[in-house]
């Protein structure tokens, strides 16, 4: 009852690169489906560079038009359609960092290959989520921390989680399109919640 009365939170949580190049991505899942909270969003996806340069829009080829010249060969024009594939753009999701020294690199890491995208929803759970996670720099990270326990680089931490309540709805609409969220209701609700 105390729970319910407490507002529900989403947070945008990220298996980053190397965390999927290392086999880690059911191990830090697990963090947060034991502490309780309840996944809405899962998925496995490649950002890439152009993607990312691209201000999220991919260019997708299109033939539309059949058309004859004078010898009766067949011509193809292509259209190009600038047409949104997804919402993601790695440097929409760092905006804040962008005049860091780090960012470029930050980019480069983030496309670097796959990323699990996760959007969890439960009281408190942006704040919770971040003492999971625990410091950015791993070697600050408490043990027990998925850094403290799993990383050693800030540049390679494994894990990203928001910030703030504001940018997980953010986050979530930026990394997620309509469609892929699913809203359910756990049966062992009472017990957790
Ligand atoms: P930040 O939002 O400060 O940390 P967190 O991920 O804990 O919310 O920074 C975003 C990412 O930028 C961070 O996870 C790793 C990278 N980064 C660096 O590479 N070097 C740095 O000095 C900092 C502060 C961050």
């Amino acid at each position: 009852l105390i729970a319910s009365l407490q507002q529900v939170d989403q947070t945008y949580i990220m298996v980053k690169p190397d965390g999927v190049q290392r086999g880690l991505v059911g191990e830090i899942i697990s963090r947060f489906e034991k502490k309780g909270f309840k996944l809405t969003g899962l998925k496995l996806f490649q950002c890439s560079k152009e993607l990312a340069e691209g201000a999220g829009a991919c260019q997708k080829e299109n033939l539309h038009r059949r058309a004859h010249n004078g010898r009766g060969a067949k011509l193809y024009f292509a259209r190009v359609n600038l047409e949104k594939d997804s919402n993601v753009d790695s440097i929409e999701h760092y905006k804040d960092l962008k005049q860091k020294s780090f960012f470029p690199k930050l980019i480069d890491y983030i496309t670097s290959g796959p990323v699990v995208c996760m959007a969890w929803e439960g009281v408190g759970v942006v704040a919770s989520a971040r003492k999971l996670i625990g410091a950015t720099d791993p070697l600050q990270a408490e043990p027990g921390t998925i850094r403290g326990d799993l990383a050693v680089q800030t540049g390679r931490n494994v894990v990203h989680g928001s910030d703030s309540p504001e940018n997980g709805k953010r986050e979530i609409a930026l990394w997620f399109k309509e469609g892929e969220l699913c809203e359910w209701t756990p049966v062992q609700a009472p017990w957790l919640r």
